[in-house]
């Protein structure tokens, strides 16, 4: 027998966090390639909020996730076989590549992007600084949420892979910038090492009254990861023509039937503007990928911008990890490590 793949399916819609009997462990041989075809091998898979968000049984921003499909997630790879021309052998890969050992992709078709490695970056670096969770802290801060010098920007998941590098960017572009996260380790690792003006532990303290102590001007920009109660208190003090940039809502994805907040009319009162955006969104202005990449990247070599990786070791933890994204136990940008990387930089 040829290689085996060994992968997740989807095996039943959630009710609530995901629970191991939502996944089947499959296992297939390879077929061979065909004209046009490359074949990767995953290395690091992120877990993102969103696998919970694509587990209903209806479209999102992609096609409905059927019962018995490979479970779908970004991961990174390097090609290992090739018959298309644009990904010769030894071609590192971004992409839904699936919760799988092996992915065979169709060039010019499926959704795969071949990037250059920076030899001095460890390739968790691509999910962790750049890569889509760069990407949508960047566009959605500065495209969406349209930060001015000297504006107030409280961010919620703030300690998150996405919410972190929001409040260092907020930072680096002259905002006074206010995080809510859960736990004192996280708390203290934005003030002290990211340099936040100032932290609430919503597990610990309450919402409302941490924003007017830290928020005495009202709320310029608001950069939502959370929804529910954090989103209330929010726009309970925003300023006037306060920018709200929706990137998620992770405490409605187990449960979405909850109730909103009673309080949108706040968004009329104040004429509010609040946008979601999907980070897919931005990445067909190839120059202005290009540009993000750079300052992402000069930023961080300049020690403006750290981020941090949680990675778990082995594809078989994925169905169960994917869940310490809503429990808050990952503690930077969550990944599973599918096999070792060939630079061996991580
Ligand atoms: N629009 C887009 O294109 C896009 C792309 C990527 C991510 N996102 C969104 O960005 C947000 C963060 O995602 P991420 O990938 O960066 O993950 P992350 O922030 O690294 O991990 C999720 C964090 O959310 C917090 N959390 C979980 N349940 C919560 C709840 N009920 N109330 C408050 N906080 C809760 C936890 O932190 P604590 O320990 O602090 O509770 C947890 O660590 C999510 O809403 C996600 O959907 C959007």
């Amino acid at each position: 027998m040829g290689t085996v793949n060994r992968c997740w399916r989807f095996a039943a819609y959630p009710d609530g966090m995901y629970k191991p009997s939502d996944f089947a462990w499959s296992e297939q041989a390879l077929e061979p390639l065909r004209d046009g075809e490359l074949r990767i091998r995953n290395l690091l898979l992120s877990l993102d909020p969103t696998n919970r968000a694509w587990g209903v049984p209806k479209d999102t921003y992609l096609p409905q996730l059927r019962i018995g499909d490979v479970m779908r997630g970004i991961a990174l790879g390097i090609v290992i076989e090739s018959r298309a021309a644009a990904f010769p052998v030894g071609t590192y890969v971004n992409g839904l590549l699936g919760w799988q050992e092996y992915c065979t992709a169709r060039a010019g078709v499926d959704p795969v992007t071949a990037f250059e490695r920076d030899p001095g970056l460890p390739l968790s670096a691509y999910f962790g600084l750049y890569g889509h969770i760069g990407y949508t802290a960047y566009f959605g801060l500065l495209e969406v949420g349209r930060p001015r010098a000297g504006e107030t920007l409280v961010v919620s998941a703030a300690a998150g892979a996405t919410g972190s590098l929001v409040g260092q960017i907020g930072r680096i572009k002259g905002c006074r910038v206010i995080g809510i996260a859960g736990g004192a380790e996280k708390c203290a690792w934005l003030r002290e090492e990211l340099g936040f003006d100032g932290v609430i532990d919503y597990k610990h303290e309450s919402v409302p009254q941490g924003l007017d102590a830290l928020c005495p001007d009202g709320i310029d920009v608001y950069y939502e990861n959370v929804g529910g109660a954090i989103l209330e208190a929010v726009l309970d003090r925003v300023n006037d023509r306060a920018r709200i940039a929706m990137a998620g809502q992770i405490a409605v994805y187990n449960d979405p039937g909850q109730a909103g907040p009673r309080n949108l009319i706040n968004i009329v009162l104040h004429r509010v503007r609040m946008e979601g955006f999907v980070v897919f969104d931005f990445l067909d202005d190839a120059a202005a990928v290009a540009t993000a990449t750079r300052e992402l990247g000069e930023w961080y070599r300049a020690g403006r911008l750290r981020y941090r990786t949680h990675v778990v070791e082995g594809l078989e933890q994925a169905s169960t990890a994917v869940n310490m994204l809503f429990t808050g136990e990952n503690h930077g940008k969550l990944m599973v490590r599918i096999a070792e990387d060939p630079l061996g930089m991580d």
